[in-house]
């Protein structure tokens, strides 16, 4: 995995050049707000208290599926668009050892910043579509939250989810996010809008990349979970 055959090569640069700049650019005009629109001007503590409420609402309501068994404290976890580290933060606090990665190296400075308390976070500017950035060392757990609802490639986003499952363990979960809404309009060099899954884009990915796509929900909304499990 790694490099997208299947689009051409310019048509992928542009796309990922176009992610890079426009977030860079979302980051240096008001990263909390692009990371969270429920506010213009966040404090400190309010933005990493909706950071720990994404992890109590998807992540401690779930921890068998998560966990399956084993100690948080003891678990590497893998977090894909960090933004501004404010679930990053929540996840270093509950799992032995985060690694995350954005494509925007201004959120990646800031999420820097966020995690220099956490000596066990390790964050990474990525090109935007694969994990060869990070170590090639095996995971727990994946995650993806309010990332790749805005990547306008298809293709791109299942290149991702096929480095998921280079770096997860057997068994591992990679729960995320993706825009379920079909009904929405979206154009290759739109990236706050990203391309919707319908469930049968959803299911066909899994089983192309290797994963058990187990339980899903919300298809048809914003907000589509999917739990892929790898197999
Ligand atoms: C709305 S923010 C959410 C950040 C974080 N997940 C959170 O919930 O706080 C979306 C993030 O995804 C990143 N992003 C967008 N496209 C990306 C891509 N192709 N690869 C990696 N990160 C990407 C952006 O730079 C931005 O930091």
């Amino acid at each position: 995995m790694g490099t997208l055959g299947f689009m051409s090569d310019l048509g992928v640069e542009r796309q990922l050049q176009k992610m890079r700049e426009d977030w860079d650019q979302r980051a240096r005009e008001n990263a909390r707000h692009y990371v969270n629109t429920a506010n213009t001007a966040w404090t400190d503590e309010e933005f990493f208290a909706s950071g720990e409420r994404t992890v109590a609402e998807e992540i401690l309501t779930d921890m068998g599926n998560i966990c399956q068994g084993k100690a948080p404290g003891k678990m590497r976890v893998l977090e894909i668009g960090c933004g501004a580290g404010r679930v990053t933060r929540a996840l270093a606090k509950l799992f032995g050892e985060v690694h995350a990665v954005d494509v925007s190296g201004e959120m990646v400075r800031l999420a820097s910043e966020a995690l220099r308390d956490f000596p066990r976070a390790s964050v990474y500017q990525n090109n935007g579509q694969d994990l060869t950035v990070v170590p090639n060392i095996q995971f727990d757990f994946a995650f993806s939250s309010i990332v790749f609802q805005h990547i306008p490639s298809r293709e791109i986003i299942e290149n991702y989810v096929g480095e998921v499952q280079r770096l997860l363990r057997p068994g591992g979960l990679f729960k995320f996010q993706v825009q379920g809404d079909s009904t929405l309009e979206t154009q290759p060099d739109d990236t706050w809008l990203g391309a919707p899954f319908s469930e049968r884009q959803a299911v066909d990915m899994a089983f192309r990349c290797g994963f058990d796509p187990r339980y899903r929900h919300g298809a048809g909304e914003q907000y589509f979970w999917l739990w892929f499990f790898k197999r």
